[in-house]
């Protein structure tokens, strides 16, 4: 029954835009992957942030891969964007703040060296940046719907800022409370609808009921929000979107790396080949070759697969990557996926940096980042 829900989950994702944000904290990829000059990467894009990030680093190749079109076009833009728009200026205007006044004319030459689906993609759909990137999509309208419902804002989020940590919660609780009352936020919250908007499958959701010992996904995401207070609200680009709709624009930090200017400086002299895959990571890897890739950054893929495909996926990887090739893998569970579907044979878990990631991962909603390394095939 489940299986079967998320074979229609699938079906329909993949048609819809949902993100123009990556929900992951990129700075942490950046930190565990230890990418140099000869490093392959096969990367599960979503809406790009993080592969666009990569480029910092001159790996020699990235292959990005989605199911979804929509999120493989973004990253695409992201990625040429990030290489081509000499102007910091220009390029924080288009994707730090997700506005434009010419959209076509900037985003034209940027699809030379895409693939031509790309380029279509985009010749209808710029007016994207005619408002604000960040408000569009699934993901994005929830958002905006969910400012004007409960009625928070800048001002808001600075005021909460300037709180203790301890002393956040009591000021969150009204809002929370009117949350959990408001009938048509209750309602979509537990619709598969919300689960679109969130990206979250049925099997993610059961898993993210498990772990947050709750009973509905409203429970889940009002713990996910309590966790987020806890975190350093200047720089939290996730809790910025959620109640503001941008970025932080006040502090550099604040945004996914790739929008930084020292990683633009570098990523505009990038050496990297960069292919865009439209299919699925178990397609690609059924046609690939032993050592094609040396680290593979899967986002939380792994979540929306039952077990016996978790184990498929896992020792496919294995067998690709080849010894000492790296996993990186995001979790709402805090059991460690390799020992769950006993493959410790063929996995070590990096330690300290899995458990030190898991804590530093900004988003709080993942039990674990974990960094796996093939030790036998
Ligand atoms: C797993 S989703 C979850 C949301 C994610 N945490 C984010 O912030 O984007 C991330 C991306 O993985 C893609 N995806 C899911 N399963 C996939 C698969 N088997 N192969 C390739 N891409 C996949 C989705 O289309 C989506 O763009």
């Amino acid at each position: 029954m489940a299986a079967l829900a998320d074979r229609a989950f699938a079906a329909t994702f993949k048609h819809v835009f949902t993100f123009s944000l990556l929900y992951e904290d990129s700075e942490v990829d950046n930190r565990v992957l230890g990418l140099d000059a000869h490093s392959r990467v096969l990367a599960v894009s979503g809406a790009g942030c993080g592969v666009a990030g990569l480029l910092a680093a001159h790996p020699a190749r990235i292959d990005a891969i989605d199911t979804n079109p929509h999120h493989l076009a973004l990253a695409a833009l992201k990625v040429a964007a990030t290489r081509r728009l000499t102007s910091y200026a220009e390029f924080y205007q288009l994707l730090g703040r997700g506005r434009h006044g010419d959209p076509e004319r900037t985003l034209r030459p940027l699809m030379t060296d895409l693939p031509a689906w790309v380029g279509r993609y985009w010749s209808t759909n710029h007016h994207r940046f005619r408002h604000n990137l960040y408000a569009e999509g699934l993901a994005g309208t929830f958002q905006r719907w969910l400012r004007r419902t409960v009625g928070v804002d800048a001002d808001f989020l600075r005021t909460l800022q300037r709180l203790p940590p301890a002393d956040r919660l009591a000021r969150l609780s009204p809002i929370f409370a009117s949350i959990k009352r408001s009938w048509p936020l209750r309602t979509v919250v537990n619709t598969p609808l919300f689960l679109l908007g969130a990206g979250v499958n049925f099997e993610q959701r059961q898993r993210n009921l498990r772990a947050n010992r709750a009973a509905t996904m409203m429970d889940v995401v009002t713990a996910r929000f309590e966790r987020l207070a806890q975190t350093d609200l200047e720089t939290n680009w996730f809790v910025w979107m959620a109640l503001t709709g941008e970025f932080n624009h006040d502090h550099p930090g604040a945004v996914p790396p790739y929008l930084r200017a020292e990683s633009h400086r570098l990523a505009l002299a990038a050496p990297t080949e960069v292919g865009f895959h439209r299919e699925s990571l178990q397609r690609i890897l059924a046609d690939a070759t032993p050592g094609q890739w040396s680290h593979f950054s899967l986002c939380d893929v792994l979540d929306w697969l039952p077990s016996d495909a978790q184990r498929h996926l896992l020792q496919r990887l294995a067998r690709v990557g080849g010894p000492s090739a790296v996993v990186l893998t995001r979790s709402v569970e805090d059991q460690c996926v390799v020992d769950r579907v006993g493959l410790s044979h063929l996995y070590e878990r990096v330690e300290p940096t899995s458990s030190q990631a898991s804590d530093q991962e900004r988003t709080r909603l993942y039990g674990r980042v974990n960094v796996y390394r093939v030790t036998s095939t």
